[in-house]
């Protein structure tokens, strides 16, 4: 058996624990060989490869970023035809035949997973993981990518409460998450954060300003402040300044932002997402190995599974006001908007 392997849309760290888990299974437990497709599926299109062997897995567990690179290429947008007519899923059906490959690793977030879903359908072996920082991939409970963005969030929200107190101000940080609210909410409650503001739970900034007011009136001399990149505002400014704006303005307090940007995406992977990538990895070998093709791997609990590829696409695994940290966090003063 070979098998093609790719990572597709924005890098996180784990992708390469990732890829080590799925070929080091491969090559040791099973005696598959492993081709590695670089960047995404736009080296499927041009059969940029490399084969995997032992010693190019070394060093892959705790390393950022992705050894295969990565692109944000779509071969069945708009109908998947390029510019001089060629049909690209036909193309790359007939570039992975000509390669030897019998099936397709697809590491991946949203996109990837609605690629895959394709795919499958078009008749190619695919079995996907789910990577993301964003954590909003439907059908696992988490994702790789997501525990480290959140660790690097944490640690900078920390940060913030020395100078936020040695100045009495408000401080604002704007993490990433897409359209979802999960780094904001995992942070923002790891991190101490007096408000917390997610795409998923609607806000009014007079609510947020009276917050800080009453804050301000028990004798707190700072506030915390951590929004979501995906929040409303006035659609011009980002996030972050747009609420430290409105803060400034209606309360009058000395109010400054931080937008932690890719930093989120940077680094080595937490031992969480090293040892959750690592079991994806395997498992999504142990399906190949089994013939079972068209799924996604999942966590479930703390159970590893996979569920069908066509579920899965097209669906977003958002916050609920139910969340437990959502109610805890209600119960404990914290403001939500
Ligand atoms: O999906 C991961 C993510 O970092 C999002 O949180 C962010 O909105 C987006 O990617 C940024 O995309 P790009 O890397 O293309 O700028």
């Amino acid at each position: 058996m070979r098998i093609g392997i790719l990572t597709s849309g924005g890098d996180c760290p784990g992708i390469n624990a990732t890829i080590r888990g799925v070929c080091k299974t491969a090559i040791h437990h099973y005696g598959m060989e492993v081709v590695g497709i670089h960047s995404g599926f736009q080296g499927l299109l041009t059969k940029d490869v490399e084969l995997f062997t032992d010693k190019s897995l070394s060093g892959l567990l705790n390393l950022g970023g992705t050894v295969l690179g990565t692109s944000r290429e779509k071969p069945f947008k708009k109908g998947g035809m390029t510019l001089d007519g060629v049909h690209k899923p036909t193309l790359i059906k007939q570039n992975m035949k000509e390669l030897g490959l019998d099936c397709l690793v697809c590491i991946g977030g949203n996109g990837t997973q609605k690629t895959a879903a394709k795919f499958a359908a078009f008749g190619i072996n695919v079995v996907s993981v789910p990577k993301t920082i964003d954590n909003d991939i439907w059908g696992t409970d988490i994702s790789f990518g997501f525990d480290s963005a959140v660790s690097i969030a944490t640690d900078a929200i920390d940060r913030l409460h020395s100078t936020a107190s040695s100045h009495k101000r408000v401080m604002v940080i704007e993490v990433m998450g897409h359209k979802a609210g999960w780094i904001a909410l995992y942070s923002g409650m790891a991190g101490g954060g007096d408000i917390i503001l997610l795409p998923e739970i609607p806000y009014d900034i007079n609510n947020v300003c009276e917050t800080i007011h009453q804050r301000a009136l028990r004798g707190k001399s700072y506030t915390i402040v951590v929004v979501a990149e995906g929040i409303r505002t006035d659609g011009v400014k980002r996030p972050a300044a747009y609420i430290a704006d409105e803060i400034e303005r209606m309360t009058g307090i000395e109010t400054r932002e931080t937008v932690l940007g890719y930093i989120q995406r940077g680094g080595s992977p937490t031992p969480f997402d090293r040892n959750l990538s690592t079991r994806m990895g395997g498992h999504a070998t142990e399906l190949i190995a089994e013939g079972c093709f068209g799924r996604m791997i999942a966590l479930t609990g703390n159970e590893i599974s996979s569920v069908p590829l066509e579920e899965v696409a097209g669906k977003l695994n958002l916050v609920t006001e139910s969340h437990d940290l959502v109610v805890q966090g209600r119960r404990m003063g914290i403001c939500f908007g």
